[in-house]
């Protein structure tokens, strides 16, 4: 009997953990999910006033020979470069864009991106 109480608790023990790490992971993940969300339209406020004019509304305008924002597959670190420095007929945002700005860009550019599909 005594051994049966252990063995129970034992498991118990285990699956309560078991079941707080679960509820802990699926709340990070939503609660990224949340973040990312928030920063879509605020990446989508400083797209349409930083890049808009040259890459249009869904990335794909092409003025000055733009890149079609929805076909590239940069990944952040450098299209954050791009941001900074420009490249070709690209003038570099550096010191008029904050960095933060640039990373919701980013963030509004990979909703671009899955655009095409
Ligand atoms: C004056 C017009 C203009 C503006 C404004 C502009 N771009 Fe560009 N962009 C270009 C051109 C032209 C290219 C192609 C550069 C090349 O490959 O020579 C380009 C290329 C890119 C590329 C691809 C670079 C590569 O290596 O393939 C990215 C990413 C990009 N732009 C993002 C942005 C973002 C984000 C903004 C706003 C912060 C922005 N651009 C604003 C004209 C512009």
């Amino acid at each position: 009997m005594y051994l049966l109480g252990l063995r129970k608790s034992g498991w118990y023990k285990i699956s309560f953990r078991l079941g707080i790490l679960l509820i802990l992971v699926a709340c990070t993940q939503k609660e990224h999910q949340q973040e990312v969300q928030e920063f879509i339209p605020m990446g989508k406020n400083s797209y349409d006033n930083y890049c808009k004019g040259c890459h249009g509304d869904d990335g794909t305008l092409g003025l000055m020979n733009a890149t079609n924002l929805q076909t590239i597959t940069l990944d952040s670190l450098s299209i954050s470069r791009v941001i900074l420095h420009g490249k070709g007929n690209m003038q570099g945002f550096s010191g008029k864009i904050h960095e933060e700005e640039i990373g919701n860009i980013i963030q509004y550019l990979s909703e671009l991106n899955l655009k095409k599909n």
